[in-house]
């Protein structure tokens, strides 16, 4: 029988490591949530649509052609034909995603969406809301947390090794923005799913972490 893991989080709390970890370990399909709303922004951008119209966004939306496939044990999707990778994580989707994510009709879309990736097989899911919205009935949810500092100083090396020159305080400044802004938003806040287990990695290892949730899985 297909399983679904679900791996929810604040920024940087290492959810992406995690899930593409716990994939490869037990051999089920990793999914990137978050991908989905910046693919909506992405197409916005590309298509000269404002993001802070929603109308415009969601007719878009219904105007483009959405194809869902598995490559390299990951779901990926095409829109209109092109598949978009390097792209989601430019700037411009970066910035304008936010926008995108609280439009009720575009999150429908993307639950939906995410739900019909089981008919693939089993799943690790990571995202704000998979535990709480798209997958509550899951045994096998999971709340990553580690403390600000440390998530900031992850993403600060993250920056750096990628080429950019981002200041440490500016990142600790934007990721207390980003938190603040995924946990009060009226549509889907990030909060601990009932029933999920919290890992707090602050002082784990991604080794560690990985193994706790690939045991927590093999022991059901
Ligand atoms: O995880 P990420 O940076 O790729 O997320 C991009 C945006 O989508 C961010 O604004 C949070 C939002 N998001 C969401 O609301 N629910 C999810 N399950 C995943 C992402």
């Amino acid at each position: 029988m297909s399983k679904t893991i679900a791996i929810d989080g604040p920024s940087a709390s290492g959810k992406s490591s995690v899930s593409k970890g716990v994939a490869a370990e037990l051999g089920f399909i990793y999914v990137d949530s978050g991908a989905l709303y910046r693919g909506v922004t992405w197409q916005a951008v590309r298509k000269g649509v404002d993001v802070t119209n929603a109308e415009a966004v969601v007719n878009l939306l219904h105007d483009s052609d959405w194809d869902f496939f598995i490559q390299d044990g990951a779901s990926t999707f095409s829109i209109d034909g092109d598949v978009p990778v390097q792209e989601l994580r430019e700037k411009e989707v970066r910035e304008n995603v936010a926008h995108v994510a609280v439009i009720p009709e575009i999150r429908k879309f993307v639950v939906e969406s995410l739900q019909s990736l089981e008919h693939f097989g089993s799943l690790v899911m990571e995202g704000r809301d998979i535990g709480t919205v798209v997958f509550p009935d899951s045994p096998y949810k999971f709340y990553l947390d580690a403390d600000p500092e440390e998530r900031a100083m992850r993403r600060y090396r993250e920056l750096v090794a990628a080429g950019e020159s981002e200041k440490a305080e500016e990142v600790m400044e934007s990721l207390k923005k980003r938190d603040k802004i995924d946990s009060t938003r009226k549509v889907d806040p990030l909060t601990v799913a009932p029933g999920a287990q919290v890992i707090d990695s602050t002082s784990m290892s991604l080794e560690e972490v990985i193994q706790t949730v690939v045991n927590f899985v093999r022991a059901d």
